[in-house]
């Protein structure tokens, strides 16, 4: 039995065939059973902000699981108080913040789709076309794609969908019955789609005015992805809430909402829940990541500028979007037979529209590495016409 036919067999046939059966990783590589190496310009999808086994990570692990790996939420431990800590300093929370410790990105937003809820019970929620906020029934509801939504209909949660970018259809949207806004400041599924500063501010006064929650989704797009170590800051707006994930545990399962000011007192005791949320595993390790990861910003913010503009250059290549290192190239041909070569030339990528390749990559990358993937796409979508089919 193939390994393809084992996985097929035991496994939910919710991802189709994985690309490869990979063992082993060390920086911005990984290595497949066959001993073959590739560099992991994919990251995990946005998590793995500092490689692979990155060894403060490896220790920060080892030594929790060596002395507390897990307690109910009816205690605490000093991993998940000093978690908090640092991640109210470093949204620039008011006083009043405070954070809730999840599991994942799609039950972060679970979670602030219920502080929307006791904001204002019964209210209808807005979001944006194309938006992507998970795949659980409430964050479903929220994310934009149809084929993702029909076969669940219907969802649970009054949404209304608005255009992004147009001011007056949100401005429309936002009724006295609306009780939160989710917004991602970059649309990362939806192919790596910045949101405009202005129209994020826009958002923001809207939502003040009409008494809405503004939620901003920084799943993808936080802990430091953009060489900022959140998306939103740039365009100076202080959200009601933030919800996070991904790369927060550079690979270790963790999510985290923080509600600013007001919005972190919306949920009463017993009304909300998780069984692992912050365990001191998982705190130990987001803070682990947080202090690699924090001095690694301004080399993601200036190779990302750097890269994009190398990018650019390659013939193919229509458009370059994204901020730091997270990257959409969007090429003149299908992007499915140019992820599959780059993947045969031992890079790591990920078709993300039809149209665009997606990069991730750990915040360890260097101009080197980076150079080598330019090179690699010039090399592969000069051999592979534009007419090739997806
Ligand atoms: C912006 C955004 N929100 C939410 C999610 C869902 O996160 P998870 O897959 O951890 O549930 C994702 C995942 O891609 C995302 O990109």
């Amino acid at each position: 039995m193939t390994w393809q036919d084992d996985y097929t067999a035991r496994l939910f046939g919710i991802f189709g065939v994985p690309l490869r059966l990979l063992v082993r990783g060390e920086g911005p590589w990984v290595w497949d059973e066959s001993g073959n190496r590739y560099l992991d310009l994919l990251g995990g999808i946005a998590v793995n902000v500092l490689g692979h086994a990155h060894p403060d990570v490896v220790a920060a692990l080892g030594r929790q699981a060596a002395t507390l790996g897990h307690v109910s939420n009816f205690f605490t431990s000093p991993p998940q108080l000093e978690l908090a800590r640092r991640l109210l300093e470093l949204s620039d929370a008011p006083p009043g913040s405070k954070v809730l410790l999840v599991n994942s990105g799609s039950e972060a937003n679970e979670s602030a789709i219920k502080l929307a809820l006791r904001h204002r019970p019964r209210g209808r929620i807005v979001a944006l076309e194309s938006a992507f906020h998970g795949r659980t029934l409430g964050a479903l509801s929220l994310t934009w794609k149809p084929a993702y939504r029909e076969p669940f209909e219907p969802l649970p949660g009054r949404v209304t969908f608005v255009p992004p970018g147009d001011l007056n259809a949100l401005d429309a949207a936002l009724d006295g019955e609306v009780a939160a806004l989710f917004v991602e400041a970059i649309q990362g599924e939806a192919g790596v789609r910045p949101l405009d500063a202005a129209y994020l501010r826009a958002a923001r006064t809207l939502t003040h005015e009409r008494g809405a929650l503004l939620v901003v989704d920084e799943v993808q797009t936080g802990a430091g992805r953009t060489g900022e170590w959140f998306a939103h800051t740039a365009a100076r707006i202080v959200p009601d809430v933030v919800t996070m994930a991904k790369g927060l545990g550079g690979g270790f399962p963790i999510g985290a909402v923080i509600g600013y000011g007001p919005a972190a007192d919306l949920l009463g005791p017993g009304q909300h829940g998780t069984t692992f949320g912050g365990n001191p595993l998982a705190a130990a390790t987001a803070l682990a990541v947080v202090d690699a990861a924090l001095p690694l910003l301004g080399h993601v913010g200036e190779l990302g500028a750097w890269w994009r503009g190398e990018l650019e250059r390659v013939p193919g290549v229509v458009e370059v979007r994204g901020r730091g290192l997270l990257i959409a190239v969007e090429i003149d041909r299908p992007s499915a037979p140019v992820q599959r070569a780059l993947l045969d030339a031992g890079y790591i990528t990920n078709n993300v529209t039809p149209t665009a390749i997606r990069l991730a990559p750990p915040y360890i990358l260097d101009r080197e590495q980076a150079a080598a993937f330019t090179s690699a796409l010039a090399a592969v979508l000069g051999q592979i016409e534009p007419t090739a089919t997806a």
